[in-house]
């Protein structure tokens, strides 16, 4: 796997790499929450960037919903403000900005209030006749979440949903030209399972599940798409992918900030919520699941969702053993002092709200019987990584100078093998092997193989948002998240979250910020004879 000596796949290699190059069916896209940060700093600047690579389809347009009074004009100048600051072709062309720019288009409305939808009826009509986008709509929840249940119920009372017709992945137009009709929600779904189901139900009511892309951002990242090709487009790694040969396996998302001004919204989430419950299920989901017989949404989500099934469900009274949840207190994070969690504005006073958590997981089926899944997460961590480590086991023997070390100081000195996935940043792969190093003497010494995203493609990995824009444009929902594994998820932490909230600030550890956690988490995995895989 080591791509040493080689250089960037030439042009020709990466276009046949099988990159997505249709662009997306014509449609409007509706962004509902359109003064927030999300269409600012993620939203405007994946359409930029999907405009610049030639993906955005040629009869397009975007309104923005939002109850900020404001002109097109004034809409358009923040979006170019944004593009310029956050997409990745920046600045953007100016002929490419230009043809976005113009399909841009405002409603200032509350979303609650009927006359908003009518308004947004009558100018989806005068942009169908003017530009053509065959009534296909792409509504986007980029708001706070009460406000999603109020939203689809005003779109159906608006006649704005087509019923059944949800358009083909081959973009064919609806028979009788009504359109399709898709909605992308944000997370959080819900805040526990009884939360997501009662909000499943509202957008049932509305929309069918073929219609529902529920957005989980990590899925857009190329390196978790990776995760896949990985497993299933090489023969030599799945033989090993199971607990014959596997120890255990640790997922990491560690961030390097505090909550940077979000405490409000963060102290009503914590960990568990904001990363572990989507995100790191999802990772943990592909890392686990069997093969899908084809890459067809529904096969591959078939499969994501058994996974999720099989996991061993954590009761309330386990919690204490299985998990562990901490709070940053103040520390040293990259050179600067950085103020306590519970200080930062908008956190409530002796606010029991996790920053970090970490989780023993089983998986109770034939491949992974007895093998631990650790689950880390935490914000002010030293550093910003997402990473998948495969610990295989020991070999059987020892038959170095290392054996004689480890008969005096009665331990083991081999390093067992370890595959890291770099989902971020640094994106790559790499195994760690035992190798001899120079000298007349036979012992064994880590080394690392390794693939670099970077160097082997000769550019940065597209921004999730770009992917999953244009997938939904496409009607491939491959990439979001099915109704049965948003409840799965819920149905698994729920149980948690209640326990931990019951025991309020009981049980809760505190870290310094800049460190890797609390000392309980250390011992939480050491009392498995394990380490944490710190990068
Ligand atoms: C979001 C969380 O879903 O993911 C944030 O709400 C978190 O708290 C973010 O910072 C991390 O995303 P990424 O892509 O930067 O790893």
């Amino acid at each position: 796997m080591s791509d040493a000596g080689r250089g960037a796949l030439t042009h020709a290699e990466l276009a046949s790499s099988g990159t997505p190059h249709r662009a997306g069916d014509p449609c409007v896209m509706v962004i509902f929450g359109a003064s927030g940060d999300l269409t600012k700093r993620k939203l405007l600047p994946a359409l930029s960037a999907l405009a610049h690579d030639g993906l955005l389809p040629d009869r397009f347009a975007v309104v923005g919903f939002a109850r900020r009074e404001k002109s097109d004009e004034a809409f358009r100048d923040e979006m170019k403000a944004a593009v310029q600051q956050f997409s990745r072709h920046r600045p953007p062309k100016p002929e490419v900005w230009d043809r976005l720019a113009r399909g841009l288009h405002y409603v200032a409305a509350s979303f609650e209030e009927p006359g908003g939808y009518d308004r947004l009826r009558d100018l989806l009509g005068e942009l169908d006749r003017k530009n053509g986008a065959g009534r296909n709509r792409v509504y986007y929840l980029a708001t706070p979440p009460n406000a999603y249940a109020p939203i689809v119920t005003r779109l159906g009372a608006a006649g704005l949903v087509s019923e059944a017709w949800d358009g083909q992945p081959d973009g064919g137009a609806a028979p009788d030209g009504r359109g399709w009709s898709r909605i992308i929600i944000e997370k959080p779904f819900g805040r526990d399972l009884a939360t997501a189901r009662a909000l499943n139900a509202d957008i049932h009511r509305v929309f069918r599940e073929r219609q529902v892309y529920r957005i989980d951002h990590y899925l857009g990242k190329e390196t978790v798409q990776n995760i896949l090709t990985f497993r299933f487009g090489n023969s030599i790694f799945e033989p090993l992918w199971n607990r014959r040969y596997v120890d255990h396996v640790q997922l990491l998302v560690g961030e390097d900030l505090g909550v940077e001004g979000r405490g409000g919204f963060y102290d009503t989430a914590g960990a568990m919520r904001d990363m572990v419950q989507n995100h790191m299920l999802q990772l943990l989901s592909l890392v686990a699941m069997e093969p899908p017989a084809t890459f067809e949404a529904d096969a591959v989500r078939d499969e994501k969702v058994k996974v999720l099934r099989a996991i061993r469900p954590i009761p309330a009274s386990r919690a204490g053993d299985l998990t562990i949840r901490a709070q940053y207190v103040s520390g040293v994070l990259r050179g600067k002092k950085i103020p306590a969690y519970a200080d930062e504005l908008g956190v409530g006073e002796e606010t029991p709200t996790e920053t970090y958590a970490a989780l023993h997981l089983e998986i109770d089926n034939w491949r992974w019987a007895g093998v631990p899944f650790y689950l880390r997460t935490g914000k002010a961590l030293p550093k910003r990584v997402t990473e998948v480590t495969i610990q295989y086991r020991r070999p059987p023997l020892l038959l170095f100078q290392q054996a004689e070390h480890a008969a005096h100081a009665d331990r083991d000195v081999i390093e067992p093998n370890r595959l890291t996935l770099r989902i971020q940043p640094d994106e790559g792969i790499s195994l760690r092997v035992g190798l001899k190093p120079p000298g007349p003497r036979i012992s064994l010494v880590p080394a690392r193989l390794g693939f670099v995203y970077r160097d082997t493609f000769g550019v940065e990995p597209a921004e999730a948002y770009e992917r999953l824009l244009l997938d939904c444009m496409l009607g491939d929902s491959t990439l979001f998240i099915r109704r049965d594994e948003v409840e799965t998820a819920w149905a698994l932490v729920t149980p948690v979250l209640e326990a931990w909230a019951a025991a309020s600030r009981n049980g809760l550890a505190y870290y310094p910020a800049g460190s890797w956690g609390p000392k309980e988490a250390d011992r939480f995995i050491q009392g498995d004879g394990r380490e944490w895989a710190n990068p």
